[in-house]
């Protein structure tokens, strides 16, 4: 299965087949903790042109740790995108300073041109309201990690899912597995008909509600997302519906004693502080599993194996 993976770019989590995306879950135990200089001699480059912290910084981490370098740019403000260069040709020219690359845009399916103007892997880090596969294979990893398999679990998204680009890419994962979903959003923010489409051709059972409280109960993960402010093209649509969700210490009443909430970050207000510490909280482990699962995935992008 290695020979999938090398020089091969992450654009979207569609590109990958069931089998593949277990082994890339199973592959990433091999990294949970590991500092070792498996990609000494490795050069990533970072190309940020839309904020992140998680993203950008456990990439960085992750090459750091197995020993490899780092180039690139958190603001397309201070590359030369400011001067008009376009996305192709800083791809292309990615090839003579770095072995991968990460690229971050607001425009959908920016990565995926980036892909296909450079010989370098490239990963996407998110495009617009596209997709997030790293997140994704993050999220997998920790969903797989706290309940110990993928299948036949009940999976409630909340909050932004118009706009919201991991649940989008993670329900398209989570549906080659026998998965049910309670889509929970205001009517605005529903889930787009396209990955709907997606779940049906798939015969999964999905739900939608606009009440938190509707299947709160059978739900055995709950992904809660922030309301995406800088999507919205009319401000007022977004003060219509950005405190819909601020989930608190009262939903403990009402939950499976092991439900695991998850949540990409940042946060705003959607998940109280008073949660942090109960044990259904798996946010920032969820975030910590992101450096395992990007070391993994640029030891096999780069066909450099542990
Ligand atoms: N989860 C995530 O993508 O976070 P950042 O925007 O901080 O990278």
């Amino acid at each position: 299965m290695f020979e999938h993976f090398k020089g091969r770019d992450i654009i979207s989590i569609n590109d990958f087949t069931k089998e593949e995306l277990l082994f890339i879950l199973e592959y990433s135990k091999k990294f949970e903790n590991l500092r070792k200089p498996l990609l000494a001699g490795k050069i990533l480059a970072t190309c940020f042109y839309e904020p992140s912290t998680r993203t950008r910084l456990s990439f960085v981490s992750a090459m750091l740790q197995l020993g490899g370098s780092v180039l690139g740019f958190d603001k397309g403000g201070s590359s030369s995108a400011a001067k008009g260069e376009t996305v192709s040709d800083t791809a292309k020219m990615m090839e003579g300073y770095a072995d991968v690359m990460v690229i971050r845009h607001p425009l959908e399916g920016s990565a995926r041109v980036a892909a296909e103007s450079t010989e370098i892997p490239v990963i996407n880090g998110g495009d617009g309201a596209n997709q997030h596969p790293t997140q994704t294979l993050l999220d997998l990893y920790t969903i797989l990690k706290t309940k110990g398999s993928l299948e036949n679990l009940k999976i409630g998204m909340v909050g932004d899912l118009k706009y919201g680009r991991t649940v989008h890419s993670l329900a398209e994962a989570l549906s080659l597995f026998n998965t049910t979903f309670y889509f929970i959003s205001p009517n605005l923010l529903r889930m787009p008909e396209s990955i709907l489409s997606s779940l049906n051709e798939r015969n999964r059972i999905y739900y939608e509600t606009n009440d938190l409280f509707d299947y709160l109960g059978e739900l055995d993960i709950l992904y809660v997302t922030r309301i995406q402010r800088e999507r919205f093209i009319d401000p007022l649509e977004y003060e219509k519906v950005k405190n819909s969700y601020i989930i608190d210490t009262k939903i403990l009443n009402y939950i499976k004693k092991d439900l695991k909430i998850l949540h990409p970050l940042p946060r705003v207000n959607e998940i109280h502080t008073s949660l942090d510490n109960t044990p259904q909280a798996e946010y920032f482990r969820q975030s910590k599993n992101g450096v395992t699962v990007r070391k993994a995935l640029l030891s096999l992008v780069t066909g450099t194996i542990l």
